[in-house]
């Protein structure tokens, strides 16, 4: 019984110990096995999505807390008492492990993929349906699509002159030259020795028609926004497919 008793404290020390740490935006934060944090940003909620995998998504459970938590049940999938905000969409492929589907998560392009123009193919870099979600790695400091097996490398337009206040961004077969990607947490960033900017992690969405090329902003997230464009950050998930 003093066993049991030792046992059950240990338990909770390790309960809270878990919960007093914040998984990060569209990070992990629940599931069988699972180990990490718990705990969800503020107006973020730890999302049930299957026994295995919660997730924090945007969105609030509560509008009391500063935090939401949500512990997952261990065991057996069954009933929980936990509801899923994301529908069970099968919609885009299963992504492959070591690699991220890449959203905008502003509108107007809530939850629009980064993929390809013309899908899989050395073409420009666009926002688009779930349903066509590309998948992605940074390998040193290279953004690589995985077009059926093969690389295609994300391209960032050299500035043309000191007016340029965005740069375009395509896909091509050779590497980038001009400068570097990386995921800070989940917020795809590109930098470089040779072209100023004031926000690594300031995208532009700025649709032609029904296509919505994707830029680099040169500016400010949110200052001096081009005609027509809208500011994003573009975010890594890594949810199994890639969900509206
Ligand atoms: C969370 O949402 C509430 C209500 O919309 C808002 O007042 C508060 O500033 C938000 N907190 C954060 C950290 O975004
Ligand atoms: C700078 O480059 C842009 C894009 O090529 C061009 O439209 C603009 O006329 C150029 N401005 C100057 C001052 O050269």
């Amino acid at each position: 019984m003093a066993r049991l008793s030792y046992l059950s404290a240990f338990a909770a020390f390790v309960v809270f110990r878990v919960s007093a740490q914040t998984a990060p935006q569209y990070g992990q934060c629940g599931g069988t096995g699972w180990t990490g944090a718990t705990t969800c940003p503020a107006n973020w909620s730890c999302t049930f999505s299957n026994a295995w995998y919660s997730q924090c998504l945007p969105g609030s459970a509560t509008t009391t807390g500063p935090t939401t938590t949500v512990s997952t049940p261990v065991g057996t999938g069954g009933s929980t008492t936990v509801s899923s905000t994301s529908t069970a969409s099968s919609g885009s492929a299963t992504l492959a492990p070591g690699w991220s589907f890449v959203r905008a998560v502003e509108d107007p392009n809530f939850h629009k993929y980064l993929q390809s123009q013309v899908l899989g193919t050395a073409s420009p870099a666009v926002l688009g349906d779930y349903t066509h979600a590309a998948q992605f790695q940074v390998v040193n400091g290279q953004l690589i699509q995985n077009a059926d097996g093969s690389n295609l490398y994300a391209i960032v337009e050299p500035p043309a002159n000191s007016t340029v206040v965005k740069l375009g961004l395509h896909w091509s077969t050779t590497p980038d030259t001009l400068g570097t990607f990386v995921f800070s947490g989940d917020s795809l960033e590109w930098s470089s020795p040779s072209v100023k900017r004031q926000q690594n992690n300031a995208w532009l969405v700025c649709p032609s028609g029904t296509t919505l090329s994707v830029f680099i902003n040169l500016g400010a997230y949110a200052y001096m926004t081009p005609a027509g464009c809208a500011d994003e950050t573009l975010n890594a998930y890594t949810g199994t497919t890639a969900v509206p």
